[in-house]
C-alpha cells in the first residue's frame, strides 16, 4: 500500500501549491485591477491574468479529486464545504468576464461596475481560500 500513501501525499501536496498560487494570482489580480493605467493596458492585463487563474481553479479540482477519490469518496462536511467554496469561486469568476465584456473604452461607467465587482470578488476569493485552509489546518492538529 506504499505506493497509494505516495500517491495521496503527492496529490496533496500538488493540491497545496494550486491553493498557494491561486490564492497568490488573487492578490495580484486585486492589485491590478486597483491600479489605474490605460483602458487597453488594463484590459489585456485582466485578460491574461483571468486565464491563468482558470488554469489554478482546474488543478485545484483535479488535485482535490483525485485526494477525495484515493482516500475512498467519503463524502465529509469538509470535502463539501470546498467544493461549494470552488464552485463559488467559478460562477463569480464567469459572472465577472461577463461583465467585462460589457465594458467599453469610452464607457467609463461599464467600467468602474467590473472594477468593483472585480475588487469585491477577488477579496472574497482570498477570504475563502484563507479561511479554508485555516479551517482544514486547524482540524488536523
Ligand atoms: C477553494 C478551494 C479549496 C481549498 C482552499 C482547499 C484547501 C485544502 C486544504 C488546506 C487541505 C489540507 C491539505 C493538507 O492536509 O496538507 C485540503 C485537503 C483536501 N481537499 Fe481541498 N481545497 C479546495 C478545493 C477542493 C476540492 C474542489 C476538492 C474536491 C473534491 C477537495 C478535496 C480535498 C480532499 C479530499 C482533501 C483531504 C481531506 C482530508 O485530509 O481530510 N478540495 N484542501
Amino acid at each position: 500500500m506504499d505506493a497509494m500513501k505516495d500517491m495521496i501525499s503527492m496529490a496533496i501536496s500538488l493540491h497545496v501549491i494550486f491553493i498557494v498560487i491561486t490564492a497568490v494570482l488573487a492578490i495580484f489580480s486585486y492589485i491590478f485591477i486597483n491600479s489605474d493605467r490605460d483602458f487597453r493596458g488594463f484590459s489585456n492585463r485582466v485578460e491574461s491574468i483571468s486565464l491563468q487563474y482558470y488554469f489554478m481553479l482546474a488543478g485545484l479540482f483535479f488535485t482535490g479529486l483525485v485526494v477525495f477519490g484515493a482516500t475512498g469518496l467519503e463524502i465529509t462536511w469538509q470535502v463539501v464545504m470546498m467544493i461549494s467554496a470552488l464552485i463559488w469561486i467559478i460562477f463569480s469568476s464567469v459572472k465577472l468576464h461577463m461583465l467585462f465584456k460589457m465594458t467599453r473604452q469610452r464607457d467609463i461607467e461599464s467600467q468602474k461596475r467590473f472594477k468593483v465587482y472585480a475588487k469585491r470578488k477577488y477579496l472574497i476569493d482570498l477570504v475563502l481560500i484563507l479561511l479554508i485552509s485555516v479551517i482544514m489546518y486547524a482540524i488536523s492538529l
